[in-house]
């Protein structure tokens, strides 16, 4: 499907909101029988041989407009479309006091977009989608901003699609290697310099504590360094680390068969990361980016670590393994060390699907975030915002600091019970050196059990606008 400026379109899509006086016959006819009110997202279509090729399309309360209300609009007149078997139709661009009309623009073909996208390739008998063309028909002074709207949206939805694609491919495809080829393959065209570290380079670097959670696996580790100087005349670059466990079945602490069902969903981190990266590449902002994913996949065997194994870092901190299932902060803490020190970002996220505590206090909907700097978490926010995607800032104390010390080493890889997902967090906090940052704990926005919204079950691409607007706004 593609959507452009034009008047055109064998159905005319009229904007309707509901708090609006209207002169439009068919609307009132309709009102009155209770069969359209132009809530959001609704369609009314005539598809009969002489009916009105004019499709009516609410928006809901012209006083309650926001961009996320114009996106799942989109999304549900697509939907609809597509379901009458509509190839092309031709939309007036709904101009309202609130939102300019690049960001509706935006925001609409988002959404229609939005309503593409299935994770169908093993499917042998794939539906089509049968809308093709989607006409936005604008004032010949607002093109050009509408255009602007047109491409980042569209640039937007490709890196949150890729984002997608690779949560939701197979363990049994997707591992270390394979994350690692993708990597190269989607971004060097777009002149991001993709370097790839081998098992024996990642010894070489010395990172111990990433490499007691791969050592178990068949399939070998690949640290994954992924580099868009945007504006290499700035000193600013801003560190991107995803957690890329491409499977995690728990490891000696196997999980139940229920839990590990979904672990390939484990490196959903990593794919936000190359998805982001690949958006702010695509859009060629002005900034300087740099992603980092130390992939693995938590695996038993002979060679696995052991509950009780008392292993070394890249920056020198040992840890106690006190569950194998905790996998996750141990590859990040040496990629985020390797971040901060080889590259000395200015600030750094890291996002994680990271903590099964994360889903139980947030579910599905909200990130959980920890942070070292309350005024770079507040930009993060501000993105996430932009971006309406949503985040919650966990609390910090050291009283959580000391549910991590180990009386064997200098750290343990897990806490209590209670308060999970901070614990997680701040297992991370000493491996960033003091370098402004955000963990995020995705483990229940990455990939979700049922579709919400304009959103699909299975792997979402949340965060990648987060990312995307938060390069933005440094540029
Ligand atoms: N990958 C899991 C976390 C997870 C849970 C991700 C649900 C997505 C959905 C992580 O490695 C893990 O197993 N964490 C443990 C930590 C515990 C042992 C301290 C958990 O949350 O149970
Ligand atoms: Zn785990
Ligand atoms: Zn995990």
């Amino acid at each position: 499907m593609k959507v452009r400026i034009g008047n055109k379109g064998e159905y005319r899509v009229v904007p309707f909101f509901s708090d609006e006086d209207h002169t439009n016959a068919l609307f009132d006819h309709l009102k009155e029988r209770d069969l359209f009110s132009g809530k959001v997202g609704e369609a009314f279509i005539d598809v009969t041989p002489n009916g009105s090729r004019e499709i009516l399309w609410g928006l809901g309360e012209k006083a309650e407009i926001k961009e996320d209300v114009l996106r799942l609009a989109a999304y549900r007149l697509a939907k609809e479309l597509a379901r009458c078997k509509i190839t092309e139709a031709g939309i007036t661009l709904p101009l309202t006091d609130q939102i300019d009309p690049e960001t509706t623009a935006r925001a609409l073909t988002e959404g229609f977009y939005q309503a593409t996208y299935r994770f169908d390739k093993f499917i042998t008998e794939r539906e089509k989608f049968l809308l093709k063309r989607i006409f936005l028909k604008v004032p010949e002074e607002e093109e050009a901003a509408v255009q602007r709207g047109i491409d980042e949206g569209s640039l937007l939805i490709r890196g949150i699609f890729l984002t997608r694609e690779l949560i939701n491919e197979p363990a049994m495809y997707l591992y270390p290697k394979t994350l690692a080829k993708r990597a190269c393959e989607v971004l060097e065209p777009l002149g991001v310099t993709v370097k790839v570290f081998k098992k024996k380079e990642i010894e070489e670097i010395g990172m111990k504590a990433y490499l007691a959670v791969a050592q178990g696996s068949a399939r070998p580790p690949r640290f994954i360094v992924m580099e868009y100087m945007g504006n290499p005349d700035s000193e600013d670059k801003l560190a991107l680390v995803g957690k890329g466990l491409t499977y995690d079945s728990g490891g000696y602490c196997i999980k139940p068969p229920k839990g590990m069902a979904t672990m390939h969903c484990d490196m959903g981190g990593a794919a936000t990361v190359i998805g982001a990266i690949h958006a702010i590449a695509e859009a060629k902002l002005p900034v300087n980016v740099i992603g980092f994913v130390a992939a693995a996949e938590n695996m038993i065997s002979g060679n696995s670590y052991k509950t009780g194994d008392i292993i070394g870092s890249l920056k020198g901190t040992t840890i106690e393994v006190d569950n194998t299932d905790a996998e996750g902060r141990l590859t990040l803490a040496d990629a985020l060390y390797y971040a901060a020190d080889n590259y000395h970002p200015t600030a750094i996220v890291d996002l994680a699907t990271l903590t099964g505590a994360c889903v139980v206090a947030l579910g599905e909907l909200y990130a959980g975030a920890v942070t070292n700097n309350q005024d770079f978490m507040d930009e993060v926010l501000t993105a996430s915002k932009n971006a309406c995607e949503y985040i919650w800032q966990m609390p910090v104390c050291d009283g959580y600091r000391e549910l991590i010390k180990s009386k064997v080493a200098d750290l343990k890889n897990i806490g209590i019970r209670g308060a999970g997902m901070i614990t997680a967090g701040l297992f991370l906090e000493p491996f960033v050196e003091d370098i402004p940052w955000v963990h995020l704990d995705i483990a229940g926005t990455a990939f979700t059990s049922a579709a919400t919204g304009y959103l699909p079950e299975g792997g979402t691409g949340n965060h990648v606008k987060t990312l995307y607007y938060l390069a933005k706004g440094r540029q």
